[in-house]
């Protein structure tokens, strides 16, 4: 499978390699990080890379591996899965390493996906999912020009009832004129 790359001004959207592993592993071990999100094992960050991986091989797009351009530094993810469970619809999404947040990565390479996805996808909508406590990825959704279905709320099947990370806001932006 030819690799996939994807540049802005300052980053590179790309396939996963196994050189990323470690980097990703820092990155599951920051509580900061990680704080709306699952923790993560070793085995179970490998296993994340592992899947989108996969998922690249199957649909020729991923939560990519993210590298700044300037130094190759691994920055993170970000990009789009195909509908998964209990979602419908294609999801973008975006996970940074600390140091490189609160200086518009997020948003370069958010912006980087719909756009490539619009150009190489028919779907009509594209959505995003997170916590309401996750303010920084709302946010961002919104600087996207995304937009709150606040009757979209939902539990994620994924967790426990109960569980303080179950309950679900979802975004949504539309193919654009
Ligand atoms: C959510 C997340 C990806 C946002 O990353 P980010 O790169 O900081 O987001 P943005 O691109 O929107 O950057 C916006 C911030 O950068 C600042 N900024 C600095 N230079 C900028 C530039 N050139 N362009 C745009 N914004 C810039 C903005 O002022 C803004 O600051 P603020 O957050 O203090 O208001 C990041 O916080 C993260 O990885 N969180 C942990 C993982 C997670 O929860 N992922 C989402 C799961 S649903």
């Amino acid at each position: 499978m030819a690799e996939f790359r994807l540049e802005t001004e300052r980053l590179i959207l790309r396939s996963w390699q196994d050189s990323d592993r470690a980097a990703s592993w820092a990155m599951a071990q920051d509580e900061e990080v990680m704080r709306y999100l699952l923790t993560l094992d070793r085995a179970g960050a490998d296993a994340m890379v592992d899947r989108f991986m996969a998922m690249e091989a199957e649909h020729g797009h991923t939560f990519w591996a993210l590298e700044r351009r300037a130094d190759g530094a691994f920055l993170g993810m970000c990009g789009m899965a195909p509908p998964r469970p209990p979602l419908v619809e294609y999801e973008v999404g975006w996970r940074l390493m600390r140091h490189a947040w609160g200086q518009g990565y997020g948003q370069e390479a958010a912006r980087a996906t719909l756009a490539w996805a619009w150009a190489n996808r028919p779907m009509q909508t594209i959505v995003a999912i997170t916590v309401v406590e996750n303010r920084a990825s709302w946010t961002l959704m919104e600087r996207l020009g995304m937009a709150r279905a606040a009757d979209e709320d939902f539990e994620h099947p994924a967790l426990p009832e109960g569980h303080p990370l179950r309950p679900h806001i979802l975004y949504r932006i539309g193919r654009p004129a």
